[in-house]
């Protein structure tokens, strides 16, 4: 159905310029894991402002820390997806490539990804409410809240509604932006500001593609939609780029 579409595109890029990906929760979608704003969503069924704020956490942080103990079980199952895959192999035909991600579920460094910005951290990190220091931690855990060996409160180090994105991320990600000649939207309905914020840096000198089943709330400021799950089109276009790049000795 995107044969044309993605062929055309495979012939547009050129991997010696520069390509940054954004990513979505949908680009997960076909690891197994629920998007945010898809009828079976996330936020169809809980209130972001109790989960996923400062003033959710301060209130109950037990119902918070309950709710991320269930996801990161759930991603501890999850494994990359052919989506997430052939970025990674797309990374290594590019001589400059970004890719920036909304996601926490560290699915895309998972896959092999290398030049990753998690733009809203990662649910595999912990800070300390009173240190702030930070670390990777696997752990399943048995009761909650869950505390730092200090005796604080421990939270995911995840960007909730209401605070400041990491401001050395935020510059990458908008230099990437600003130097692109393609942008590749993949899995995002585009509700959170910094989709815009960014596709506004590029969208005057580069071509954005949007992959995504759905149109979203950017697809009118995007040059192309490719209509489909990312699972199936990303290596499809990886398929097209492949076949025109000559392999490196
Ligand atoms: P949303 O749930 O808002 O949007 C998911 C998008 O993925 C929708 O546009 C779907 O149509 C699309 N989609 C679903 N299945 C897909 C598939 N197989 N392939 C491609 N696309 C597919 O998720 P985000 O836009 O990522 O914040 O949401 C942004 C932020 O809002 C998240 O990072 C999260 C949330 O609050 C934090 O976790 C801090």
């Amino acid at each position: 159905m995107n044969t044309e579409a993605l062929q055309n595109l495979a012939k547009a890029i050129d991997c010696s310029a520069p390509l940054v990906v954004l990513t979505g929760a949908g680009i997960s979608a076909e690891s197994g894991v629920r998007t945010f704003r898809d009828p079976d969503g996330y936020w169809a069924r809980f209130d972001p402002a109790e989960l996923a704020s400062p003033e959710g956490f301060r209130r109950d942080p037990e119902l918070v820390w309950r709710w991320y103990d269930a996801r990161r079980r759930q991603l501890l199952q999850a494994q990359p997806n052919p989506g997430h895959r052939a970025l990674v192999a797309l990374e290594a035909l590019c001589a400059d490539f970004t890719l920036i991600t909304q996601n926490v579920d560290g699915l895309h460094t998972a896959a092999g990804s290398q030049n990753v910005l998690e733009m809203h951290g990662s649910i595999w990190r912990l800070r300390c409410t009173r240190s702030t220091r930070e670390w990777v931690s696997r752990d399943v855990f048995e009761s909650f809240p869950v505390h730092c060996q200090c005796g604080a409160l421990l939270r995911p180090a995840v960007l909730w509604f209401g605070e400041m994105y990491h401001q050395g991320r935020l510059q990458r990600a908008l230099e990437a932006m600003r130097k692109a000649q393609t942008v590749l939207v993949v899995g995002t309905s585009g509700m959170v500001g910094i989709v815009s914020g960014l596709l506004d840096q590029a969208s005057r000198q580069a071509r954005l593609v949007e992959f995504n089943p759905n149109p979203s709330h950017i697809s009118a400021a995007c040059d192309t939609l490719i209509a489909g799950p990312a699972g199936e089109s990303l290596p499809q276009l990886l398929q097209y780029i492949q076949s025109k790049t000559p392999r490196r000795p």
